[in-house]
């Protein structure tokens, strides 16, 4: 198991990254609440984030060279993003690393990545399933 320093080696290169990409989107596209969030055009989007996994996972810094700072939060700033939301992006991601059996023994160590970015990224908190939000009385 690499460090996340040593993936994009340890795989060979950016070539998994972008199959990786292809198959979260697919399943972002079939996620009615999380394809609302996204552009008509999905095209653009799949190259930033394969750009930003391999600069992520120890490659090349395309990201930063053609996008500036990554600032996820920020960037993320227009999108109400809740516990819910949170955990549809998680599945898709989850369910695509499993698809790449590149990554097969890299999976736990960007998990434990992929869940730690996303629960930073929340910016919004929805009331607990089956609760009333009760007025101050
Ligand atoms: C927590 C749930 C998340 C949601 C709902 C979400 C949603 C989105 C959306 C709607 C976009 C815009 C796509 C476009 O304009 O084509 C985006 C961009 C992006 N997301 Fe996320 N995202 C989430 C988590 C993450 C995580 C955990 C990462 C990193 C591991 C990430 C990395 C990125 C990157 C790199 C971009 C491209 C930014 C840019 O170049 O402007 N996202 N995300």
């Amino acid at each position: 198991m690499a460090e996340e320093s040593a993936i994009h080696g340890a795989v060979g290169g950016d070539g998994p990254f972008f199959d990786l990409v292809e198959e979260f989107y697919r399943r972002v596209e079939s996620n009615s609440s999380l394809r609302r969030l996204y552009p008509v055009d999905l095209e653009p989007g799949k190259l930033h984030l394969g750009w930003f996994l391999i600069q992520r996972f120890g490659g090349p810094d395309y990201f930063s060279q053609r996008r500036g700072a990554p600032r996820l939060r920020m960037r993320h700033a227009p999108f109400e993003i809740g516990h819910a939301l949170r955990d549809a992006w998680i599945v898709c991601m989850r369910e695509a690393l499993d698809a790449i059996a590149a990554f097969a023994e890299h999976r736990d160590v960007m998990m434990a990545y992929f869940d730690h970015s996303a629960t930073f990224l929340i910016n919004h908190e929805e009331p607990a399933p089956g609760r009333m939000r009760l007025p101050n009385t």
